[in-house]
């Protein structure tokens, strides 16, 4: 045998101790990962990964670990502990009670022989909570990208909604073939069956849309690309090896059925170095002994990593990195990690382009070829800082200029960012507001080691905080430094700590916590822009219209409420099941925080952090302030009444695959 590295004796010292007690325990395969590593990244099987993954010895000391950590970082600081115990929300949203502690203990209580099993329970009851900000993602078993050839979506068409091939990728030429059955079942419900697992949404057609194919913007590719949903993609290792559809194509009079049984197209998230089960261990698995990120450096960290502690207060979801990987692969192809291919939508000819007037980072404009008038903002991102709020101005001028008098926003593919955007990118419709009006009240949890935190980071700025858009960093305190909070009670930042020291303990669904009073982030007030008072849509909600198909997430969500639940401007929400109501966003919260930006601001206050971080390299995160609507005490993560969009859209073969014709339909429903 090679040398052993002290993590992977570790490892194999409690392996030994576990054959002790279980003789359940089989013994790991010795070639396990040598022929994923052999592949270097191209033709990979399911037998490849599925061997690979079954190799890894369960580690009973990192499990343990493990459970720790999450219980620490969920009991204590996760803010929707509490809420998530609600035994019934409102519709749109519909999501069974979770005890995410309680789910933690009896995973504690279950005797594993599989390592890979132990995780993805773990993973699976934190996705439960449908929280996108509650993650727990090891890498080890995160790895590897499974990606379907064959892509659905659910059209309406005469009245009827039915499952059909969006795009196949093997150019087979199955678009719009009905998918009748998958893996033997109805597939319609397969579909669903997958998007009841999905972190996405309390809002099952919210996680519906999430299963399914849809188009986003991706600023690399310069236009729209399909996602092809998460029945198609997935991050954990799928049941089988393959997929059987069985379908039917053709029109009405000569229907021909076709079965087709299609592999997984496997591809790895990052270009890791492993030769065997024991290096795989050693470099994909475990954290590095010092703490140091392994992938830091790694030409393709954002694809696992989609946003760096640094630069933003909040976490996408995991999800969108299947995305992520895809367009960065139409735009660029990486040498070291093939990408699944990238199904290019064939635009029906009765919608020419809309006209692309202006592209930022995190918002493109259009005009609409055919009614001019008409002018859309594709929202991509809430990562709005200075030089995007110029640009947003400038642009806005420009569809004044062009004759523009209505707007569509549209957040269908809207990512998350900044948790403060929403109220700075209200103000490019409806200036002149107080500061105040500007303010979404919200709380975090606190706990004595906040407390003692808080005590020593206040006002701690980091050279961001005063850029708009970006207060957040969790440079410096973060969000434990309380001179970044506005103070109710004295119309002002806090000037003094006592947002973390005058408390209040409250009990929901039974269970006691202690919180911050209600608090908001710093207010900011653009300067003022005089050209804003000539723009028809300016303060007037009746020429904005915002499509949505329920997955405008976190910041994105906090920018949909404030136009639409705050300035009422009407919301279209398309997609979902026929004739039920879809959500305008998900995961509506104030603030997350990765176990390396917490640990990160105890760092900066010289103490230890109460948490460890998970001794498997991961994505681990939590929710640590939530936002209410005013004169509500639900917090607005569950707060359903708040969700449901004021009109509902089908989609149909041809809006689902040309954003010209969604728009059309917007404006047509909107402005005759
Ligand atoms: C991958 O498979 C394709 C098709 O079977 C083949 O042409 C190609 O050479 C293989 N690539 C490698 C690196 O084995
Ligand atoms: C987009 O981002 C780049 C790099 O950060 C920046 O230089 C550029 O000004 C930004 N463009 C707009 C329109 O905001
Ligand atoms: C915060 O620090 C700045 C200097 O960095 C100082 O001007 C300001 O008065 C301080 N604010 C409070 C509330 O202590
Ligand atoms: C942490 O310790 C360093 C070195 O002693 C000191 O310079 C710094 O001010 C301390 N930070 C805080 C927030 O107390």
């Amino acid at each position: 045998m090679v040398s052993y590295s002290i993590k992977t004796l570790i490892l194999s010292l409690s392996v030994a101790s576990l054959a002790n007690v279980s003789l359940a325990a089989t013994p790991p395969s010795v070639n396990g990962c040598s022929a994923l590593a052999a592949k270097q990244g191209t033709n990979i099987t399911y037998a490849d990964v599925a061997q690979c993954y079954a190799s890894i010895p369960f580690n009973m000391e990192a499990a343990r670990a493990t459970l720790e950590s999450l219980t620490t970082f969920f009991d204590d600081y996760y803010v929707s502990r509490d809420p998530a115990l609600s035994p019934r929300l409102t519709k749109p949203l519909q999501s069974d009670p979770v005890d995410i502690v309680a789910k933690l203990k009896k995973i504690g209580r279950t005797r594993y022989t599989s390592d890979r099993e132990f995780h993805t329970d773990v993973y699976e009851a934190v996705e439960s909570l449908h929280d996108g900000h509650a993650v727990y993602a090891p890498y080890c078993y995160v790895a590897y990208i499974f990606v379907q050839p064959i892509s659905m979506y659910a059209p309406v068409i005469n009245g009827k909604q039915e499952l059909k091939v969006y795009k196949d990728n093997k150019g087979r030429g199955y678009e719009d073939c009905t998918v009748v059955k998958i893996d033997g079942k109805n597939g319609m419900a397969q579909v669903k069956k997958r998007a009841s697992f999905l972190m996405n949404s309390k809002d099952p057609n919210v996680r519906l849309n999430e299963a399914l194919a849809s188009m986003a913007y991706k600023p690399k590719a310069g236009g729209f690309v399909v996602y092809p949903g998460q029945f198609a993609v997935r991050n954990l290792l799928p049941e089988r090896a393959t997929v059987r559809y069985e379908l039917q194509c053709g029109g009405s009079k000569k229907v021909k059925k076709i079965v087709v049984e299609d592999e997984w197209v496997i591809n790895p998230q990052m270009p890791w170095q492993f030769t065997d089960t024991e290096s795989y261990i050693k470099n994909v698995c475990l954290a590095p002994a010092d703490g140091a990120d392994a992938s830091a450096g790694s030409l393709r960290k954002r694809d696992l990593v989609s946003i760096s502690s640094e630069r933003h207060d909040e976490v996408y979801a995991l999800n969108k990195r299947a995305f992520d990987v895809q367009a960065a692969a139409a735009a660029a192809p990486s040498p070291t990690v093939t990408s699944p291919l990238v199904a290019s939508p064939t635009l029906p000819s009765a919608y020419p382009e809309a006209i692309k007037i202006a592209t930022g980072n995190n918002t493109v404009f259009y005009q609409l070829k055919d009614r001019p008038t008409i002018g859309v903002i594709v929202f991509i991102a809430a990562l709005i800082d200075f030089n995007d709020i110029d640009f947003t101005y400038q642009s806005l001028e420009t569809l004044y200029q062009k004759g523009v008098t209505d707007i569509i926003i549209d957040v269908v593919s809207g990512d998350g960012g900044y948790a403060n955007v929403g109220p700075d990118f209200a103000q490019f419709f409806f200036p002149n507001k107080g500061p105040l009006d500007k303010l979404i009240k919200m709380n975090l949890r606190v706990t004595p080691a906040i407390q003692q935190l808080s005590a020593k980071v206040f006002n701690s700025t980091d050279g961001g905080y005063s850029k708009m858009g970006n207060m957040f960093s969790l440079k410096g305190g973060g969000f434990y430094d309380s001179s970044r909070f506005f103070d109710f009670a004295n119309n002002r930042l806090y000037t003094d700590n006592s947002l973390y020291t005058d408390t209040v303990t409250e009990t929901r669904n039974g269970r006691k916590a202690m919180y911050t009073k209600m608090t908001a982030y710093k207010p900011t007030t653009h300067p003022a822009n005089a050209n804003l008072a000539k723009y028809p849509w300016t303060n007037n909600p009746s020429r904005l219209r915002i499509i949505t198909d329920g997955r405008c997430l976190s910041a994105c969500a906090n920018v949909v409420y404030y136009l639409a639940n705050q300035y009422k401007v009407p919301t279209y929400g398309i997609g979902g099941t026929k004739g039920q109501p879809l959500s305008k966003y998900q995961y509506a919260a104030a603030g997350a925080v990765r176990q390396e930006g917490f640990v990160e601001m105890f760092a900066f206050g010289n103490m230890t952090s109460p948490l460890k971080p998970t001794p498997y390299q991961a994505i681990v995160s939590v929710v640590v302030a939530e936002f209410f609507a005013p004169g509500s005490k639900v917090p607005l993560e569950f707060d359903g009444v708040r969700y449901a969009t004021d009109y509902r859209m089908d989609y149909d073969p041809v809006n689902a695959r040309s954003r010209e014709a969604m728009w059309t339909q917007v404006a047509k429903a909107a402005w005759k």
